[in-house]
């Protein structure tokens, strides 16, 4: 691992942790926030959303100021160095107001448009996800490998749609994961089921419609622990389009990529 990745994966790291933190603390007193909706009433966040990602700009603005920055909920701040953190502050909000425990914070580096450095936090479990290109996926430490022998019918496939997807598709997909003789889950955090990919608890995952900073870190977790990815556009304007996501462990690929007509 080259210098330059190794002092963002070492920041990565130690920002996940303390933004998660800071995450569980507002989870823990949830009661006391105030509820907004974005696109939809599904589409919910809060002061804690917020304040995470506000820690975690800071803290890499300090570091690595010619950076460029892109977060869910403040946008992109453009840099100069090559490098570019894609963060989600907290995936799997609707969970998180709701009281359950599948949310996380997933911060990715990018650098010529690929995913170099992958970490996902996901405080109520204490779980820590970290991959860099070249260097592997661990969780807590322990490293992370896909199993080639897990199938869509031999294991359970993630997979997940927001209001971006037709009602009609969301049935149709489901419906074919079923009749390969498959079963889906969903748990309601897209970068909490990829890194959970990485980890080999899911076979694969596939959502129609996401955006960079659901995704680049469970993709770099996933193709470090040996399974594959449907490329993401990130260059450029690209970065901030949304994109069908689909990560997958290689015996699952063929048919996950079908049902998912990519
Ligand atoms: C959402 C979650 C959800 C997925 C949505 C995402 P958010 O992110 O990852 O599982 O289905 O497409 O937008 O809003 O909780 O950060
Ligand atoms: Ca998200
Ligand atoms: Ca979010």
């Amino acid at each position: 691992m080259n210098e330059q990745i190794s002092r963002r994966l070492a920041l990565a790291e130690r920002v996940a942790r303390e933004a998660g933190a800071k995450a569980l603390d507002y989870f823990n007193r949830r009661e006391s926030l105030v509820i907004e909706t974005k696109r939809d009433a599904q589409d919910v966040v809060s002061i804690a959303d917020r304040e995470v990602e506000l820690l975690i700009r800071g803290q890499i603005a300090q570091a690595f100021p010619d950076d460029g920055f892109l977060g869910e909920e403040f946008g992109l701040q453009p840099g100069n160095s090559g490098y570019h953190w894609v963060v989600d502050p907290i995936d799997g909000t609707s969970p998180f107001v709701n009281g359950m425990p599948n949310w996380c914070v997933s911060i990715a580096v990018i650098y010529q448009g690929e995913p170099v450095i992958g970490v996902i936090m996901a405080p109520c479990q204490q779980e820590c996800f970290v991959a860099a290109q070249g260097a592997g996926a661990t969780l807590n430490g322990k490293p992370l490998h896909v199993d080639p022998a897990r199938t869509l019918q031999n294991h359970i496939t993630g997979f997940g749609a927001n209001s971006y997807v037709a009602p009609e598709r969301v049935g149709e997909i489901a419906a074919e994961i079923t009749a390969v003789g498959g079963n889906f889950f969903r748990n309601g955090s897209g970068a909490m089921m990829l890194a959970w990919v990485a980890a080999g608890r899911l076979v694969g995952y596939y959502e129609p419609y996401m955006h960079a900073w659901d995704c680049l870190a469970g993709y770099c977790l996933v193709n470090e622990a040996g399974g594959w990815t449907h490329p993401f556009n990130a260059q450029g304007e690209q970065l901030l389009r949304g994109a069908p996501v689909l990560a997958v462990a290689p015996g699952a690929k063929d048919e996950l990529m079908r049902i998912a007509r990519l």
